[in-house]
């Protein structure tokens, strides 16, 4: 079994629609609770260095963009087997194959404009949370 904390972005398309109050209750009532939470405007350069691991694939440039293209919700939450489980409530990558009853299934556009971002791995939830937050910034 995982750790029990994962980082998450409520990204630019939900922000835009108005679903971050819903996307934020919904992890709530499925047993996260919030450890860090801000509201940003990434740069270009920001999301970038984000999204660096993805930077040979060839949806790079427009996910830079769209990150870059309004403000963001950065957030840490706690929960049982945090990165897997979170991943399970957000569902496919691609809305179209995502589970009835997840964030992206609920709230996604598309593949590239999928509303919600969920760490994949203990690692990088780590490192993702601290891009956004210092340590004393996480209760
Ligand atoms: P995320 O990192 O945002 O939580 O999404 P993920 O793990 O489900 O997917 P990942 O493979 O890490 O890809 C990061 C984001 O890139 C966009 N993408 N587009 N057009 C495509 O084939 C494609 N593949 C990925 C998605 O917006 C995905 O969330
Ligand atoms: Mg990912």
């Amino acid at each position: 079994m995982g750790g029990n904390r994962t980082f998450t972005m409520i990204k630019p398309d939900a922000m835009g629609n108005a679903c971050a109050g819903k996307i934020i209750d919904h992890i709530i009532n499925n047993g996260f609770t919030l450890k860090a939470m801000k509201l940003v405007h990434l740069s270009k350069e920001q999301a970038s260095e984000f999204y660096a691991v993805h930077k040979e694939r060839p949806f790079y440039s427009g996910l830079v963009d769209f990150m870059s293209s309004g403000p963001i919700i950065a957030a840490v939450l706690e929960g049982e087997n945090a990165v897997e489980s979170f991943r399970t409530l957000i569902g496919a990558t691609n809305p179209e194959e995502a589970d009835e009853g997840t964030i992206r299934k609920l709230y996604a556009e598309d593949i590239g404009r999928n509303a919600v971002h969920g760490s994949d791995s203990d690692e990088n939830a780590g490192i993702e949370a601290g891009f956004f937050f210092s340590a004393f910034e996480q209760v």
